[in-house]
C-alpha cells in the first residue's frame, strides 16, 4: 500500500488547479451505459479507483468498455444480470446497476453492498421504489435478487429521504419503464441532474431534475450518445480550502461555482474571498480566518462530502466552530486523526466542537474514508513538520492526481511505498 507524505509549513499555495470530472456523476453515468443500445462516448471521466472498478463491473455485466486518457467508450453487447460480491464490496456505488439491469433484463442479482466507515448505507429506499414499479426482491446469501414479470411500470414514488443513489437508480429504471414515473422528495444534487441530462441525451424523457419532483416518461429504447461529465464540485471545494488554509491564492479552473453556493457562503463567513473569473474561480483569504457553524444537509444545503475538509479549515481558524453531521451516522472518523496533529475537537453525538488556532504538528495518521483522507492532506499542508498519511487508497477513490495538482502550486507532497 502507498502512503502520502506532506511536508507542512511550506507557505502559501499559489497558481492554477484544474478540476477533474465528477466521480459522483461519472459513476451513475457509467451504470446508465447498460441502458443504451449502441455505442456511448464519455469525456472528462476522472482516472480514479472507483472508475476502474465500475469499468470492470460493466465488462463483467457484458458491456464492453475502453478507457483512454479521460475518455470512455462503452457498448452493451450481451448483458448478464449478476454483479459479483468481490467487486461490489469494494465499491458501494455498484448497487446503481440494479435499476438498469431490471429495466433491460427484467432480472438482477447484485451483491448487497456492505456498510462502510461512514455508516450502514442501506438501500431500502432504492428497493421500495422499484417495488412500486413492479419489481420483486429477495435478499438471500448476501445478494439482492430482483426480477419483474415483463416491463417495469411507471409509478408515483415519494422518497422518505432525498436519497442520491435511490433517485439515480429510479431515474434509470423509469427511463425504460412503461408509462410515467413521478419521483417526489427526489435528490437535487447536481450529479443527479448530470445523470438525467445524460439519460436524455440517450433519448430518455426526463424533466424536473434539480428540483424535488422529477417526471420520467418511459420510452421503448435508449441509444448511444456522446457526453461530457460535469466537473467535480467536491474536488473544487477541497482545493478552495487549501487556498485559504495556506493563506495562498488559487485559480480553480473548470470550477462548478454555482453548484458550490453553500460551501462558498461558509468559506466567506470564515474569511475567504472568492471571485468568478473567466474559466474559473479565484480564491484567497480576506483577513484572518474565524470559526463558523455548519450543519450538513441534502443539496442545496451544505454538502456532507465537504464536512471533513471544512473541519480542517476550522482547526486553523481563530475561535470556536461547530459541525453537525445530519446525513451519515458515523462521519467523524477524521476527528481522532486530526487530534493526532494537535487539533482540539470535541465530539458530542453528531456534533463536533472545534477550538481553532492551536498550532498543528505533523505526525503519522491513517485515512479511514475518502473525504477524511482529504481533510488530513489539508491539515498536513499547514502542520509544522512531516505528516505521513497511510491507507491512501481511500484518497485515490476520489481525487485524480492530487499530489501532482498540489505540488504544481507549491505544496511539498509526495507518495511512498508503505
Ligand atoms: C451519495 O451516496 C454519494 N456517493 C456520497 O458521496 C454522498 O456523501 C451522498 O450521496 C450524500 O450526498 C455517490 O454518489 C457515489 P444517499 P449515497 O443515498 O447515494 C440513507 C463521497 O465521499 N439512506 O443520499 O449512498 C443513508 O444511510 C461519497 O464521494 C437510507 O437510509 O447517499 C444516508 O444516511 C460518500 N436508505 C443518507 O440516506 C436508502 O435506501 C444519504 O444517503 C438510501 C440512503
Amino acid at each position: 500500500m502507498d502512503k502520502l507524505i506532506v511536508q507542512g509549513g511550506g507557505g502559501p499555495l499559489k497558481g492554477n488547479i484544474r478540476v477533474s470530472g465528477a466521480k459522483n456523476a461519472a459513476l451513475p453515468i457509467l451504470m446508465a451505459c447498460l441502458l443504451a443500445e449502441g455505442k456511448v462516448e464519455l469525456e472528462n471521466v476522472p482516472r480514479l479507483r472507483d472508475i476502474h472498478t465500475s469499468l470492470k463491473l460493466l465488462d463483467i455485466l457484458g458491456c464492453e468498455t475502453t478507457f483512454d486518457g479521460n475518455s470512455v467508450t462503452s457498448e452493451a453487447t450481451n448483458l448478464v444480470p449478476e454483479a459479483p460480491y468481490e467487486l461490489v464490496k469494494t465499491m458501494r456505488a455498484s448497487v446503481l446497476c440494479l435499476g438498469p439491469l431490471l429495466a433491460r433484463l427484467c432480472e438482477a442479482r447484485v451483491a448487497l453492498p456492505g456498510g462502510c466507515a461512514i455508516g450502514a448505507r442501506p438501500v431500502d429506499l432504492h428497493l421500495k421504489g422499484m417495488e412500486r414499479m413492479g419489481a420483486e426482491f429477495e435478499l438471500t446469501e448476501g445478494y439482492i435478487k430482483g426480477y419483474c414479470k415483463g416491463r417495469l411500470k411507471g409509478a408515483h414514488i415519494t422518497f422518505d429521504f432525498p436519497t442520491v443513489g435511490g433517485t439515480e437508480n429510479l431515474l434509470m429504471a423509469a427511463s425504460l419503464a412503461e408509462g410515467e414515473t413521478i419521483l417526489e422528495n427526489a435528490a437535487r444534487e447536481p450529479e443527479v441532474s448530470d445523470l438525467a441530462n445524460f439519460l436524455n441525451a440517450m433519448g430518455a424523457k426526463i424533466s424536473g431534475h434539480g428540483t424535488s419532483v422529477i417526471r420520467v416518461e418511459g420510452v421503448e429504447k435508449l441509444t448511444g450518445c456522446s457526453y461530457k461529465v460535469m466537473p467535480d464540485r467536491i474536488e473544487a471545494g477541497t482545493y478552495m480550502c487549501a487556498a485559504v488554509m495556506t493563506d495562498g491564492e488559487l485559480l480553480i479552473e473548470d470550477c462548478p461555482y454555482h453548484e458550490l453556493d453553500a460551501v462558498a457562503y461558509k468559506l466567506r463567513e470564515m474569511g475567504a474571498w472568492l471571485e468568478e473569473r473567466d474559466g474559473g474561480v479565484l480564491v484567497r483569504r480576506d483577513g484572518p480566518l474565524v470559526g463558523t457553524d455548519i450543519t450538513t444537509q441534502p443539496y442545496p444545503g451544505f454538502p456532507t462530502d465537504m464536512q471533513a475538509q471544512l473541519m480542517s479549515v476550522m482547526c486553523v481558524a481563530e475561535g470556536a466552530g461547530s459541525i453537525e453531521e445530519k446525513i451519515f451516522e458515523n462521519r467523524f472518523m477524521h476527528v481522532q486523526e486530526l487530534a493526532r496533529l494537535g487539533a482540539d475537537i470535541r465530539l458530542n453525538g453528531r456534533t463536533a466542537m472545534i477550538r481553532g488556532g492551536k498550532p498543528l504538528r505533523g505526525a503519522p495518521v491513517m485515512a479511514s474514508d475518502l473525504r477524511a483522507s482529504a481533510s488530513l492532506v489539508l491539515a498536513g499542508l499547514v502542520a509544522e513538520g512531516k505528516t505521513e498519511i497511510s491507507r491512501i487508497y481511500h484518497l485515490d477513490r476520489g481525487y485524480e492526481n492530487i499530489e501532482a495538482k498540489l505540488s504544481g502550486v507549491g505544496a511539498n507532497i509526495w507518495r511512498e511505498k508503505e
